[in-house]
């Protein structure tokens, strides 16, 4: 008997037809159950080394499609060979912070892991998006794009939309007021170094000053800064995932229904606020086809003094590299 197709209209109307999650920790996976819930590809491949782990993240997800409603096929594998035909590669692996580390502090272990599984994207998924989550996302991001010789275009990072979303929910639980109005912005390396852009963040298009004292909004931003260590100090035995994975969801449904949504990434720059030849948290663009433009914004002094002493710690990371 002919296996019955099950994909419903809309999901094969979807451009995406194939997303790949390589590193099947609880980012990966909470990452996978939204897209497929969303219905955001048509096929979701969880990808690791443990054998047996992927197949049965996978399976638990798939076998949850006939109480949520989604037709989103997901399969899991140890074969980098499964990688093939993505149109985006999230990569998730490697090894988290623990509480007292900085992000900085994983980068020689992660290193080494993303340079494997960039060799299995140039090998398997030549014309993917990298979308790289790994920590430091910042410099394992510019890494990836080195390494691959791609355009900035397809090798992007996730932070700064989980950033502002951790920065919209101190602020929608200092004012009272919904979070739905809320829209901050969040530029930088993501480290404690990120810069909040008080000045670009509105509630209802009403600049936050016009709610909360300067002490208030002090009080909004270094809690922001410090929000994924907040968490990883709270359960001591893993970072955050759930936001995470929304902000990597986040993405992706930009991509994936050709929004054009603006948004903080990773993104490589080249000559953009001053700094070349990196890769930082900035308003972008995201369409069908990946990343198509940095937005340079007109930095006060304060602004771009704080944006330079981010920008010198993920430098420093990278000179670290090289
Ligand atoms: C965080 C980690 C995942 O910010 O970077 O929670």
């Amino acid at each position: 008997m002919e296996p019955v197709n099950l994909s419903s209209a809309a999901i094969e109307d979807l451009n995406m037809k194939k997303i790949t999650i390589v590193g099947v920790g609880r980012v990966g996976e909470s990452t996978a159950q939204i897209l497929a819930k969303e219905e955001l590809c048509r096929e979701i491949m969880l990808l690791d080394i443990n054998e047996g782990m992927p197949q049965g993240v996978a399976l638990d997800i798939q076998e949850s499609a006939a109480l949520l409603r989604f037709d989103t096929r997901v399969n899991g594998d140890t074969d980098a060979a499964a990688m093939e035909d993505s149109d985006i590669v999230i990569v998730t692996a490697g090894i988290p912070r623990k509480p007292g580390m900085s992000r900085s502090d994983v980068l020689d272990t992660n290193l080494a892991v993303i340079d494997g599984i960039v060799d299995n994207m140039l090998h398997y998924a030549p014309d993917a998006m990298l979308l790289m989550v790994t920590n430091p996302v910042d410099v394992l991001t510019w890494h990836a794009w080195k390494k691959t010789g791609w355009s900035r275009q397809r090798v992007f990072g996730q932070s700064g939309a989980l950033d502002t979303a951790r920065m919209a929910t101190f602020i929608a639980l200092e004012t009272g007021y919904s979070i739905k109005d809320i829209s901050p912005l969040v530029l930088g390396g993501h480290g404690d170094a990120m810069v909040p852009m008080t000045r670009f963040t509105d509630i209802g298009g009403i600049n936050i000053e016009h709610f909360l004292s300067p002490e208030a909004i002090e009080g909004i931003v270094e809690r922001t800064r410090k929000g994924g260590g907040e968490i990883l100090e709270l359960k001591k035995n893993s970072s955050a995932y759930d936001s995470p994975a929304a902000a990597i969801a986040t993405m992706v449904d930009a991509i994936s229904h050709n929004r054009r949504r603006i948004m903080p990434c990773v993104s490589i720059l080249d000559g953009e606020y001053d700094q070349h030849d990196i890769a930082m948290g900035v308003p972008a663009v995201l369409d069908e086809t990946g990343l198509i433009k940095v937005i340079e914004l007109n930095l006060n002094e304060k602004e771009r003094s704080d944006f330079q002493r981010s920008a010198e710690v993920v430098r420093a990371d990278i000179n670290r590299l090289s």
